[in-house]
């Protein structure tokens, strides 16, 4: 991680024009980091409504399923802010899927789940290594479920995706540790999203899914993953890396 004040570091969050990773964007941005929110829909409107709150952020489009995207995203934050500090993996397929038993998911379903969901995290880590490396170290934060860590019916595409996320987290931090590079991942309970809502999921889930199956008894909120999310892009988390954080109000336990 550069030794250079919070107030000058760059985080990129892909997916962050809305939902989760919207959130997400504003918290760093209004912890003092420089954000650059990357997405295939909005981004630029999405960091103009964050501009308008005071707050430094940048908009590229990015398809995190193309080479070239993640590389010209990378190059934006470079560009824009100097240099890049924290990558978060935040864009997923997740709301715009139907939930359905595994064997009517098509094989082309599962492999565009698995390209944005997999290949989507490789190829911005791929893109953000050099940025991250000339500042001496950096951040890779990826956002999984914990969808994959209980076992849920009817999303083995999203759920193995996930999965393999938590896997990526645990392999890349071991190549990068020696580099400054930390690598960990978030596991989010069902969260209500923009995406979830424009969707009416939290209807279809059910109370058990909300709300009862957690130690805490309510809905959880995109706000509630922001502590965590400050602490593996900060300083205090520098000795901690290749983990997954279940922030789900407490149902599952790692
Ligand atoms: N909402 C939940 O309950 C929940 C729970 C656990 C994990 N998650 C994970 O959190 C992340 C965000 O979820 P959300 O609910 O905010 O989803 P969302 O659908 O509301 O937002 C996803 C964002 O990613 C963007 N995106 C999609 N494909 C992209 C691509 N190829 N390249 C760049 N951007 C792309 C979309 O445009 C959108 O802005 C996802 O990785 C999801 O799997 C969500």
């Amino acid at each position: 991680m550069s030794e250079s004040p919070k107030s000058q570091r760059v985080a990129i969050v892909t997916g962050g024009a809305s939902g989760i990773g919207l959130v997400l964007a504003r918290a760093l941005a209004a912890d003092s980091y420089s954000v650059v929110i990357a997405d295939t829909q909005n981004a630029e409107a999405a960091a103009k409504t964050l501009c308008d709150e005071g707050l430094r952020v940048v908009g590229v489009y990015a398809d995190v399923t193309k080479v070239s995207d993640t590389e010209n995203m990378v190059a934006h934050a470079v560009a824009a802010y100097g240099g890049l500090d924290v990558l978060v993996n935040n864009a997923g397929l997740f709301t715009s899927l139907t939930l359905k038993p595994f064997d009517q998911i098509s094989p082309a379903e599962w492999m565009k789940v698995m390209e944005v969901n997999t290949l989507g995290p490789f190829l911005c880590a791929r893109a953000a290594l050099p940025a991250l490396r000339s500042r001496g170290g950096g951040r890779i934060v990826n956002i999984a479920s914990t969808s994959q860590l209980k076992g849920a019916p009817f999303m083995l595409h999203y759920t193995s995706s996930k999965g393999a996320v938590v896997a990526f987290t645990r392999s890349l931090a071991r190549e990068l540790g020696g580099e400054g590079i930390t690598v960990n991942a978030i596991a989010p309970g069902f969260t209500l999203s923009d995406g979830v809502l424009a969707a009416g999921m939290e209807e279809r889930m059910g109370e058990v899914v909300r709300r009862l199956s957690r130690s805490i008894q309510r809905d959880q909120m995109p706000a509630d993953l922001v502590g965590a999310l400050l602490f593996f892009a900060g300083d205090g988390s520098a000795f901690v890396t290749g983990q997954t954080l279940a922030v789900d109000g407490g149902s599952v336990f790692l």
